[in-house]
């Protein structure tokens, strides 16, 4: 049995979206872009979480910074702590510290980054251990900082391929505490043994839904926002007891984000105690925790 969490997420209205430079390979400044589109499509998104019941906060987007959609770049919020992102790229520096300020005014203790991290794009959390990319846009130093930080193991893991540049365009929680799903040619060799063994029950997600950045989707531990063309995904969560639930974000994948990019979690100091076993019998064996559950719903 799936339970969906109620969750707290924090949006940015696409007001000022454009690709006016190119950052990662899905970005073409020549390209055009429709912002009335991109507005239409994060709003069926915001409103799809108001449908399943979950709060949307809204932080006001700032003129000449068109990523600033992709809040899950933002910050790394956790136990109540906003752990800053500091951006890679001089274009999107700006907006960490909008984010902190916003975070700063709702109550969060910050954390302020000295190392390069670009928040939820590369940081992932479950309650066993906090899952974080490096090789494009994190610097390999800020995961000791995040240990640090939130009193968490980190596993480090090298991503190799440009077109996933953030870890979560490759890998994707989709319960609180073990169950994830990702593309393995993402990774390094040794990054996919240590997935292979932290998660062998795992959701691997074909090429395809990967090329269209399908995974880059997100979980209430029951419902999966995912893009429409993420079939075969789809069809896998369905399997593993999942509702996959597809929202179209085609004009944001111009900037290279999907449904999660836009979204950024906000967790609260007992957000551990809230997340809770996701299943009764996980709790009766250590060992077990270290299983899935794959009876579907
Ligand atoms: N254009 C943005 C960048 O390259 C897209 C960020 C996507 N966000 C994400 N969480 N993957 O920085």
């Amino acid at each position: 049995m799936r339970h969906a969490r109620q969750r707290r997420y924090l949006m940015c209205p696409p007001t000022y979206f454009t690709v006016s430079y190119e950052i990662n390979p899905w970005m073409h400044k020549d390209e055009p872009t429709d912002t009335a589109r991109a507005v239409a499509q994060w709003e069926n998104l915001r409103d799809t979480y108001l449908r399943l019941g979950h709060t949307v906060e809204l932080i006001d987007p700032l003129p000449g910074l068109p990523d600033m959609v992709y809040t899950a770049n933002g910050a790394t919020v956790v136990d109540g702590i906003a752990y800053t992102a500091k951006f890679r790229f001089p274009e999107r520096q700006p907006e960490s510290p909008a984010f902190e300020a916003w975070l700063a005014a709702d109550g969060f203790a910050i954390a302020q980054a000295e190392q390069v991290n670009e928040g939820e794009g590369d940081i992932l959390f479950t309650e066993r251990a906090i899952l974080a990319g490096t090789g494009f846009r994190t610097d390999h130093a800020a995961h000791l900082e995040l240990q640090e930080t939130f009193g968490r193991p980190v596993v480090s893991l090298h991503l190799v391929d440009p077109r996933f540049y953030h870890l979560d365009t490759a890998l994707a929680i989709l319960t609180d505490d073990h169950l994830i799903t990702y593309y393995p040619g993402a990774f390094s060799p040794g990054s996919r043994r240590i997935l292979e063994r932290l998660y062998p029950d795992a959701i691997i997600a074909e090429e395809a839904d990967a090329l269209h950045l399908g995974i880059n989707c997100v979980s209430d531990g029951l419902h999966v926002i995912h893009s429409p063309w993420a079939v075969g995904l789809a069809e896998q969560l369905r399997a593993r007891g999942f509702e996959p639930i597809a929202v179209d974000t085609s004009e944001l994948l111009k900037g290279g984000g999907g449904a999660k990019c836009c979204t950024l979690e906000l967790r609260e100091a007992a957000w551990s105690a809230a997340a809770g076993p996701e299943d009764e019998e996980d709790v009766a064996s250590p060992r077990s925790r270290w299983k899935t559950t794959t009876a579907p719903a």
